[in-house]
């Protein structure tokens, strides 16, 4: 356990409808009575963000954006910029998440954008960094992961709080994870660099570690030096499952 807060993240994707709110508030409810040492985030599909505020409000889970565009307000059709989910009353805004790179075309420089537009607006982004199976083959987990640190991080992360969810590509959805000696491996050289790039804001800097985490791992994984937190995607999506994650914790 390094020195940042604890964060465990629900990522919903593009998953869930009115009727799922009841898992939402069945979240609340359970942290609001079992109080959790950090935030508990759920970043549902933007139709129903706003339903989830006004039902979470009283609690202390908090609800986030998926994406962001760059941009304050303009022509942007079926774009939401972070003005707009800080408006909305959110804490949190992910970004870059790996999806977003692959099927977007986002790239570094992108996500630096779009991160810096989330703490423009006094929120706090999840920069989503990860490798391919085909990085992780040819050995080139750290250096892409160092790469992506240096290309998606904004100069204001250093005076302005941000967290960083790494998310190796091959375990998303797949019920693959790495082993827990890679996952310790590529935690720990985040926090490195981190803290090189942002002197000592990167020490407490979260790092979450996403993909294929579920009540049978969720424990063992969150329990690693620099491992502060998790992003979690299918499992968040029932509450009975997102909080025997929180609870392992
Ligand atoms: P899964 O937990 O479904 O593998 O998804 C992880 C993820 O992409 C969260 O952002």
């Amino acid at each position: 356990m390094s020195n940042a807060k604890s964060l465990i993240v629900g990522n919903w994707k593009m998953n869930g409808l009115r009727a799922d709110l009841k898992e939402i508030e069945a979240v609340a409810d359970s942290i609001q009575q079992n109080s959790f040492n950090g935030d508990v985030v759920i970043c549902p599909p933007a139709t129903l963000a706003a339903l989830a505020v006004d039902k979470t409000v009283q609690s202390p889970l908090k609800i986030g954006g998926q994406d962001c565009h760059a941009k304050e307000a303009g022509a942007f059709t079926g774009d939401i910029s972070a003005e707009k989910w800080k408006d909305l009353g959110a804490e949190y805004v992910i970004v870059g998440h790996s999806e977003r790179r692959e099927y977007y075309r986002e790239d570094d420089k992108a996500v630096r954008a779009k991160s810096a537009a989330v703490i423009r607006a006094g929120l706090t982004p999840i920069i989503c960094i990860g490798e391919s199976l085909e990085e992780r083959r040819a050995g080139n987990t750290l250096a892409v992961v160092s790469e992506q640190i240096s290309g998606s991080i904004p100069e204001e992360a250093k005076s302005s709080p941000i967290a960083i969810g790494y998310e190796p590509i091959w375990a998303i959805g797949t019920g693959l994870t790495p082993s827990i000696e890679e996952i310790a491996e590529a935690h720990s050289l985040i926090r490195a660099e981190l803290e090189k790039l942002l002197g000592t804001s990167g020490s407490t800097t979260p790092i979450l570690y996403g993909g294929s985490m579920k009540p049978s791992n969720a424990k063992e994984i969150l329990a690693i030096d620099d491992v502060d937190g998790g992003l979690v995607g299918g499992a968040s999506l029932k509450s009975k499952d997102f909080l025997e994650i929180i609870a392992s914790f």
